[in-house]
């Protein structure tokens, strides 16, 4: 499928499966390799990274715990989305090498707030795996924790691959961008 629609959205094909995870095992290499003798906890962010965390995970090789958590945003009737807690988070991860692992940064800020809220739980590390990267519309400097990003792209509206638009897209395999903004 070259062009789907999703309610009043038309989106065309622009990364395909293939290429995705090509760059997912690009990654996931560059883990292996500075994990080793380490044992990482991976926390997914529900929804959007459930696609690439499973991709990712298969190609890692160190020993490695995964859990998968959500962040609660208040919204109130003016939906300001801010972060106010981390949900599922079972297993304490004082003293463990973390990767959150993300599937997009725009502004940043959502990250920005994950990270402040993970890091009150006094973790050895904590670093970013993000799916993806809009450098373009970056607001925030996520500095040296922002590790890993596997395709940095264009500020176009995305769906597939986990990404929804209205809660739906999330099942497509292959990235589509927005076509009329
Ligand atoms: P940030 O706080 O501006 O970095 O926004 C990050 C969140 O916005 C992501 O976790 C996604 O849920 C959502 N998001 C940002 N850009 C897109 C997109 O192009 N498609 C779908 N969701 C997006
Ligand atoms: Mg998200």
């Amino acid at each position: 499928m070259r062009t789907i629609q999703i309610k009043d959205k038309v989106f065309h094909l622009c990364l395909s499966e293939k290429a995705i995870i090509d760059e997912v095992k690009r990654v996931a290499a560059d883990i292996n390799r500075d994990y080793e003798g380490k044992q990482p906890l991976f926390l997914c962010i529900l929804n959007g990274s459930f696609m690439f965390a499973s991709d990712l995970l298969k190609e890692i090789t160190i020993p490695c715990q995964v859990s998968f958590v959500k962040f609660a945003s208040y919204q109130g009737t003016a939906s300001t989305g801010v972060i106010r807690e981390v949900m599922g988070l079972n297993e304490s991860i004082k003293g463990r090498d973390v990767i959150v692992v993300e599937d997009i940064i725009d502004t940043g800020f959502t990250m920005q707030r994950s990270l402040e809220i993970l890091g009150t739980h006094e973790p050895a590390s904590l670093k970013i795996c993000s799916l993806l990267c809009k450098p373009s519309k970056l607001k925030v400097d996520l500095g040296d924790s922002l590790r890993y990003v596997a395709l940095n792209i264009p500020d176009d509206f995305i769906v597939g691959y986990g990404l929804d638009y209205d809660g739906y897209g999330r099942n497509y395999r292959d990235i589509y961008c927005i076509i009329d903004k």
